[in-house]
């Protein structure tokens, strides 16, 4: 239709992926062919009709589990690629991504295999497509700071390489506070700094993102809406928010895409972005979560032009390259 190719059309950033999320069922079953690996299901139908999820630890734990059959450095190249090549189609220009060394260093995947694979598939996929992309390091907050410090040790030989850190896992008992160290070391090296907060936890959690990891950016913020100071001091720094539409509907934080707050985000002045956070598991790519909210809450092209173009002031681009972009 004319909104598809509307949508495909617009030149957008993507700012919030979790790599290891764009692993689809297809890959996941031809990396344990080749790399020896069992899964415990015996058809890519079976994969997807697991997918059925009532909040993010059911999700996570998946979720990790799938991300078992990625190996070698060659794996995370492909997957890389393969999301890449999505993302074009998309009309996707720039990508920051997401990746969870924890998620492969504790299974003994050395970090330079999960580096070096990915970063691979960046410039080949740069190269392909003429995109440009950049790498941002998450630390799992389900683990303790202590490990987060190791990971960033392991991290210093590629930290040229990587544009930022960030925060993600399971949100509820695990507050930014837990990290706020990490993240001044993380500050103190010349890294951006973002974090998951407020997809499940509560608008604390957004405050101490805020003021104790001193976040560039905002990874969901949904619960921002229940604290108007909040949401007012949001609006007034010009925070981004990166919001996974089809995210929130599949793991059960918005009821379904007809009452998505992302209109009522724009309206408030929230500088929000539109993302598809696990789009393997969540039923969708960038493009996907474009259509479902143009859709399901009926914004016109001028909202979707203001999203698209958020997208950019929100990256970690420079002040130049975002102007090239506008
Ligand atoms: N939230 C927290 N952790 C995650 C997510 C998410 O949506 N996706 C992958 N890890
Ligand atoms: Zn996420």
């Amino acid at each position: 239709t004319d909104l598809d190719a509307f949508i495909t059309g617009l030149p957008k950033a993507e700012l919030h992926l979790h790599i290891e999320g764009s692993l689809e069922p297809e890959q996941m079953f031809e990396f344990a062919r080749r790399n020896g690996v069992t899964i415990p299901f015996a058809s890519v139908d079976e994969v997807r009709a697991a997918y059925d999820f009532s909040n993010l630890q059911d999700f996570l734990d998946i979720y990790y589990a799938g991300a078992d059959v990625l190996r070698t450095e060659e794996d995370f190249r492909d997957l890389a690629l393969a999301y890449f090549d999505r993302a074009a189609a998309d009309g996707v220009v720039h990508a920051e991504i997401f990746f969870d060394p924890q998620t492969h260093t504790h299974r003994g995947v050395p970090f330079g295999v999960v580096a070096n694979g990915l970063l691979a598939g960046m410039a080949e996929a740069e190269k392909r497509h003429g995109l440009t992309a950049k790498l941002i390091l998450c630390f799992l907050r389900h683990l303790d700071e202590a490990d987060a410090f190791r990971t960033l040790e392991q991290a210093q030989p590629w930290l040229d390489q990587i544009a930022g850190v960030g925060l993600d896992s399971s949100e509820l008992g695990h507050p930014p506070s837990k990290f706020a160290r990490v993240f001044a070391a993380a500050a103190a090296m010349g890294l951006k700094r973002v974090a998951h907060a407020g997809e499940e936890g509560p608008p604390d959690y957004v405050h101490e993102a805020l003021d104790l990891l001193g976040v560039d950016r905002l990874d969901h913020g949904n619960r921002s809406l229940e604290d108007p100071a909040l949401v007012a001091r949001l609006a007034r720094s010009g925070m981004t928010l990166t919001v996974c539409p089809l995210s929130n509907v599949k793991l059960c934080n918005v009821a379904s895409i007809d009452v998505h707050p992302i209109d009522r985000m724009l309206r408030l002045g929230l500088r929000a972005t539109v993302n598809s956070d696990d789009p393997a598991y969540f039923g969708g790519y960038v493009g996907d979560n474009y259509r479902a909210i143009a859709k399901g809450r009926e914004l016109d092209r001028d909202d979707l032009v203001t999203l698209a173009r958020n997208s950019f002031l929100g990256s970690f681009l420079s002040d130049d390259e975002v102007a090239g972009h506008l």
